[in-house]
């Protein structure tokens, strides 16, 4: 039997996981690791984080493309011809972990804990107010599946949890806001702002000085969307005025953050290097193995992306 092929382009562990898994769990696919793809003409699927430049033209009959991570903002759109569908990847340790992740940056404002590593530094014993999550605000910024699962968690921990997206939506439990209105009233009512939107042209810098000045005064911000959601010497100003009381950032313009950056040494910033998500092996190439096979049958893809939305 002819298999099908999937080259991956990523992380060289999973790769390696996953060729095994794929080679253990079917007899008709087989995923092949580039740079050692073989023939390219016989590549079916191509599963990519950042695939390099001028790889997809040399793939002549690929028929879909499949982000290995949960963006697809890391790869050149105008590059995959429009007849080959692309998605992003929806797997459930992606959910898990950035929800987790979430809740734990957005406790770590609700509880000061920058405030408190910096008097920890300082061998200083104070208590600051404490309050029950039921009286802090959090706006979460994109209301898709990772953004309702992180509402959710909110809601589960006791805060006042809304959402806001592009169009409208409708979560039990979360006050849901749409459109250029509704992220005005989202902003004026959040103490904690949390974004988890897709980057794309419309909300590339999202996260600047005039979104900052709708937030309560000493409002939180944790991003776990992409870097380019946030106009970095926004977030420096307003954290310098008190506008923005403290921010928890996975992910920065630059990636590594270079030396030297501000963010680096700053009191009141927390980072972690891109780390809230990332995609697990198993379950990842259960998700994968999925989605080729919806595909195989002719069925829409799970995650599909619509290229005029970016997302
Ligand atoms: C991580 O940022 C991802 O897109 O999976």
């Amino acid at each position: 039997m002819t298999r099908q092929v999937i080259l991956y382009c990523g992380a060289e562990a999973r790769g390696q996981a996953w060729a095994r898994q794929v080679a253990e769990a079917t007899d008709d696919l087989e995923l092949r690791l580039w740079p050692n793809g073989g023939d390219l003409r016989e590549v079916d699927y191509l599963a990519a984080w950042i695939p390099p430049d001028g790889l997809i033209a040399r793939l002549p009959n690929v028929r879909a493309v499949f982000s290995v991570g949960a963006g697809v903002d890391q790869l050149d759109l105008s590059a995959i011809p429009p007849h080959v569908p692309l998605a992003r990847m929806v797997e459930p340790g992606i959910e898990a972990c950035l929800t987790a992740w979430v809740a734990m940056a957005v406790l770590v404002l609700h509880r000061d804990l920058p405030a408190y590593l910096a008097q920890q530094r300082r061998e200083v014993w104070r208590g600051l107010a404490v309050r029950p999550p039921a009286e802090c605000r959090v706006g979460v910024l994109g209301m898709g599946r990772l953004g309702q699962s992180a509402a959710r968690a909110l809601l589960g921990l006791g805060f006042q949890v809304a959402g806001w997206s592009r169009g409208a939506k409708s979560v039990p439990g979360i006050t849901c806001f749409h459109g250029a209105d509704g992220f005005e009233v989202l902003l004026a009512n959040t103490d904690i702002l949390v974004c988890l939107l897709p980057l794309t042209a419309g909300t590339e810098g999202i996260l600047n000085a005039a979104a900052f000045a709708r937030l309560k005064h000493g409002a939180g911000l944790v991003n776990a969307g992409r870097g380019g959601h946030l106009v970095e010497p926004d977030l420096l100003a307003a954290l310098e005025s008190g506008q923005v009381s403290a921010a928890v950032l996975d992910v920065a313009r630059e990636e590594p953050l270079p030396a030297g950056h501000p963010f680096w040494r700053h009191e009141r910033i927390m980072l972690t290097p891109h780390v809230g998500a990332v995609t697990q092996t198993e379950t990842g190439i259960a998700a994968l193995i999925a989605n080729v096979r919806r595909h195989q049958r002719g069925e829409a893809l799970e995650g599909l992306v619509d290229r005029s939305l970016g997302y």
